[in-house]
């Protein structure tokens, strides 16, 4: 197995930092391939935690090679710093490599991201106000500014000469909003390139040659099933294919090179942000799961919304992305609770709905059916093999297996690296 594709299969901080982490001792390449610093990844090695929001979680590994390839937006500053405090810690980042292709998220996009929602009031996203929804749609309207045009002084200044009197004839007149100064955001930006010139590469050629050698490639998703613009629960969505389709356009890789794809999902669920959670538990027990489980957002610090795992969703997430496995994560969080419930089907206007609605006004007037589990009393973050686990956890492994139709192929019970139990060779 050459090629795997690791994607969040709910809506988002599943755990991917970690089980990418755990995964990357065995990779030579790990791609981060959409999304940009909206995401946050966090791995825990002895005690140590690592927060990244744009370098691939394998960084942490001495021999593996770690790319950030087109389908990322990058905010250079965003990277500089992440690369800064990597270093700080010790971490070599040599091995790096930034397609000169991923689009560069300017500081005019995160203040147009702040005004967009501010202007929806109520019907806000709730975006991680980092830029990432304006950046892509300067991609598709193809006025975006690439890394390698960084690396080009007199073409990246008649681009942004033209993009920038666009965006403060929009933040002026539109919003009412200071301009930028083209003076400061060239400069800026052209210093930005050359501290990035060293990493910059067509990754496309590089992760292809790597599976071509029977090399180990890692694809590492951001956010989850649920939030892909396509496929998840638009308009609540963030602005890019978080689904496993999106790490072939996203990496420059043809789809018939990949050979597997596992879904990241929580033994509950959360989300960070607006939009429908058929599952949310809006009362103590909710408030209970979050407070244990530490559920505030990686990167914006937001407290997340909990609810109990939906396994409609899940078998959702295997259909859209073709899962053929579940890592699941956070059991432990869940020990100690008398019993736990799976929404194994929605009802609604009276049917019962077994597949994921199509329209996005179904799914927001849904209402849960569930099954109700027996919970375990132990605590279960030592345990490394799956038959060690209390009979209730493995048969609630058990239940979700069956229920969402694909096998558990491995199981996370705490934060660190080492607690993680397993349960089939995935490369
Ligand atoms: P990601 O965005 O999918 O990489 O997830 P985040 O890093 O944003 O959020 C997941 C959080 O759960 C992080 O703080 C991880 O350290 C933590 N985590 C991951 N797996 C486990 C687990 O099995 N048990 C516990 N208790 N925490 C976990
Ligand atoms: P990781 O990779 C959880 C959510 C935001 C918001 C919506 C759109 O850590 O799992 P955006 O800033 O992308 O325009 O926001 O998407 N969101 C995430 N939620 N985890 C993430 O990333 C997320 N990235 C974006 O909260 O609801
Ligand atoms: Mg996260």
């Amino acid at each position: 197995m050459s090629a795997l594709v690791v994607v969040g299969a709910q809506w988002g901080d599943e755990g991917k930092g970690k089980v990418i982490d755990f995964l990357s001792q065995q990779a030579d390449v790990v791609v981060r391939h959409q999304g940009g610093n909206n995401a946050g990844h966090t791995v825990v090695v002895n005690d140590q935690e690592f927060k990244l929001h744009l370098v691939p979680s394998g960084i942490l590994y001495p021999n593996t090679w770690c790319v950030i390839a087109n389908g990322v937006v990058i905010d250079p500053k965003v990277l500089l710093d992440e690369l800064a405090y990597l270093q700080d810690r010790g971490v070599d980042i040599g091995r790096l490599r930034i397609s000169s292709k991923a689009h560069v998220v300017m500081p005019y996009h995160a203040r147009l991201d702040a005004l967009n929602e501010e202007r929806r009031g109520q019907q806000k996203i709730g975006t991680t106000l980092r830029g990432i929804g304006p950046a892509y749609m300067d991609k598709a309207a193809r006025v975006g500014l690439r890394i390698g045009d960084l690396l080009h002084p007199e073409e990246f200044r008649d681009r942004l000469g033209d993009v920038l009197e666009e965006k403060n004839h929009v933040l002026t007149r539109a919003y009412g909003a200071q301009p930028f100064s083209f003076d400061q955001l060239y400069r800026t930006f052209v210093d930005y390139g050359s501290s990035l010139r060293p990493y910059v590469a067509d990754t496309s050629l590089l992760i292809n040659q790597a599976i071509d050698r029977g090399d180990k490639v890692l694809f590492e998703g951001a956010q989850g099933t649920m939030l892909d613009i396509d496929h998840g629960t638009y308009p609540f969505v963030t602005s890019s294919h978080p689904s496993s389709g999106g790490a072939a356009i996203g990496a420059g890789v043809g789809p018939t090179k990949i050979d597997r794809v596992v879904g990241v999902a929580k033994a509950y669920a959360t989300r960070v942000g607006d939009g429908p959670f058929p599952t949310e538990l809006q009362d103590a027990l909710g408030e209970e799961i979050r407070e244990r489980g530490h559920e505030y957002g990686t990167t914006t610090g937001r407290p997340r919304r909990v609810g109990w795992l939906d396994a409609v969703v899940l078998r959702y997430a295997v259909r859209i992305n073709g899962l053929s496995g579940l890592a699941l994560t956070r059991l432990d969080v869940l020990d100690g609770l008398d019993t736990l419930k799976i929404a194994t089907a929605y009802r609604y206007q009276g049917h019962t709905l077994k597949e994921f609605p199509d329209t996005a006004w179904e799914f927001r007037d849904v209402e849960p059916l569930y099954e109700t589990l027996a919970g375990w009393d132990s605590s279960i973050g030592s345990t490394r093999r799956r038959e060690e686990l209390p009979r209730q956890a493995q048969q609630y492994i058990e239940r979700i297996e069956s229920v969402v139709g694909v096998p558990v192929v491995l199981v996370s019970v705490g934060r660190e690296r080492s607690h993680t139990i397993p349960l089939d060779d995935l490369f």
